[in-house]
Formats: structure tokens, C-alpha cells, sequence
């Protein structure tokens, strides 16, 4: 999908990589549908990249498909969907909430089904579409003690890869994004800060730039940072291993 003038659906694009990536495409010459829970704070962003706000809470399934509709409402058909919006959860599993567990199901994983199942007839039938997933390199390796996050991540990847082989050879094309940490509130609003010292979360524009070239150069899948794809390829590969030098490593 050529992006000046493609209509983009950014979910999560009130805050963190959504923003970031609703400026990225906005500045390619896409008209950007920015669509989050905070009003506020949507509507900020919107008026920065001259695109519009949907606001919808993706953890309610009946929001996703009334959002999938509505999208179309401001510049007309969808062209590009970036499943964006997501949530963490840190944290011994054994102590996790059955409802929270739900909440991240519903958001990180079903509500991108939602919207993609909503949007790609309309792709396929207009023979011009473009989906991309953010997932995350924990959906690639699992994490310990956030079994749950990277179990919806998981899913994220699975999904997209499968998608990517039922679409080949049709004009809609689909695209995976695994950032490692990001510098975004996330890791505050799931409610336990990011322990590490190394690596050191990248700013969000790093992502939004992938975003946006995984569009215009049809890329299945990017890393970021690149290096990330060490790791994941690893764990595919020699999964044993893998496992030793997590437990090893942490
Ligand atoms: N930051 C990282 O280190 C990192 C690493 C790997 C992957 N990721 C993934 O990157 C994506 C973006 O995360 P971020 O780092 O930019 O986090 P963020 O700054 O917390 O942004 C998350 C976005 O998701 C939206 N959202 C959350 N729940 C929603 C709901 N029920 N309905 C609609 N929108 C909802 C939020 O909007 P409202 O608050 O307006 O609802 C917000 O715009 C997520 O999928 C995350 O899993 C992040």
C-alpha cells in the first residue's frame, strides 16, 4: 500500500507506539483514524497529525466491531489496519486475575481478530489492504512471569503468520511487528516497572518507523531493535538450549 493518501485505523494511538506511529504515517501523507479509550488525550494526537479519534474500549467485543464501522466514517474504506493497542501484566501466574486474564485475551489478542476479520473483506474486495500486528519478542520466547502477556502475544504471531500464508498472492498484505522494551507508559500502567538494566527500552519512533516501512516494503516481519530476531531464532531452532540459557540468564 502506497501510504500518501491511504487511509490507516491505528489502534492505541492515543499514547506510546500507536501515537508515535499515527505521526509516522500521517507525515508519510496518510489520513489517520486514531482510536483509543482516553478522549482526551485521542483527541490530542488527532488534531497533531490532522487525523480523526474513534474512541472504543477494545476489551468489549461489540466496541470492536462498532469501531471496525465506524473507521470509515471520516476519509472512507480502511486501507491499512495496525492492531496496536495492547496491555500488560507482570507478575507469578498462580496470582493472576481470572478477570484480567480476560481483559488481555480480549485486547491484545480477540480484539485484532475482530477488526481484522471486519476489515480484510473490504481489503480483498477494493484489491488494496494492509495489516499489521504488533506483537512482541515475548510472543516469540515466553517470558517468565508474564506467561499470560506472551501467551496473547503468542497467539498475535501465530495469527499473523497464518494470515500471511492464507493472503499470499492477493493484494492485502500483512506484516508482523516484534519490538523488544519500548520507553512508553506501558510498563507503568501494567503496574510494575521495567526491571532491567540491559536492553535499554528504545523510544517509540523506533517502532513507528518499522511500522511504516513494513507497510511501504511489504516485510512480514521486523524486529525492533533487529537484533531481537537473535533470540527468536534461537528458541525456534534449539529450543532446549534456549531454555538453559534463560534459566541461566534470566
Ligand atoms: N512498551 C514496550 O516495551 C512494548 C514491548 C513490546 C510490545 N509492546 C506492545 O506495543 C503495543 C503498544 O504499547 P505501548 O508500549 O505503546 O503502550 P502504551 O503507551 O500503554 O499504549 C497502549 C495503548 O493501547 C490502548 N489501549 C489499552 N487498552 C485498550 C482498550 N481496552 N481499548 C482500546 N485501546 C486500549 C491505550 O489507549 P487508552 O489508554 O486510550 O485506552 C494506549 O493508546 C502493545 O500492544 C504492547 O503490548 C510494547
Amino acid at each position: 500500500v502506497e501510504l500518501r493518501d491511504a487511509v490507516c485505523l491505528v489502534t492505541g494511538a492515543s499514547s506510546g507506539i500507536g501515537r508515535a506511529t499515527a505521526l509516522e504515517l500521517a507525515r508519510a501523507g496518510a489520513r489517520v483514524v486514531l482510536l483509543g479509550r482516553d478522549r482526551a488525550r485521542l483527541e490530542r494526537a488527532a488534531a497533531e497529525v490532522g487525523g480523526r479519534a474513534l474512541v472504543a474500549d477494545l476489551a468489549r467485543a461489540a466496541e470492536a466491531a462498532r469501531a471496525a464501522a465506524a473507521a470509515a466514517e471520516p476519509f472512507g474504506p480502511v486501507d491499512v489496519l495496525v492492531n496496536n493497542a495492547g496491555i500488560g501484566l507482570a507478575g507469578p501466574f498462580a496470582a493472576a486475575g481470572p478477570r484480567r486474564l480476560e481483559e488481555l485475551v480480549a485486547v491484545n489478542l480477540l480484539a485484532p481478530l475482530l477488526l481484522t476479520r471486519a476489515l480484510l473483506p473490504g481489503m480483498l474486495e477494493r484489491g488494496r489492504g494492509h495489516v499489521v500486528n504488533v506483537a512482541s519478542v515475548a510472543g516469540h520466547v515466553g517470558v517468565r512471569g508474564e506467561a499470560a502477556y506472551a501467551a496473547t502475544k503468542g497467539g498475535l504471531v501465530v495469527f499473523t503468520e497464518s494470515l500471511q500464508q492464507e493472503l499470499a498472492g492477493t493484494p492485502v498484505g500483512v506484516s508482523l511487528v516484534s519490538p523488544g522494551a519500548i520507553a512508553t507508559p506501558f510498563f507503568e500502567r501494567r503496574g510494575s516497572p521495567y526491571g532491567r538494566s540491559r536492553p535499554r527500552p528504545l523510544p517509540p519512533e523506533r517502532v513507528a518507523e518499522a511500522i511504516a516501512g513494513a507497510i511501504a516494503r511489504e516485510r512480514a516481519s521486523v524486529f525492533v531493535p533487529r537484533w531481537l530476531s537473535g533470540p527468536a531464532r534461537l528458541h525456534g531452532a534449539l529450543p532446549g538450549l534456549y531454555r538453559r540459557l534463560a534459566e541461566r540468564l534470566g
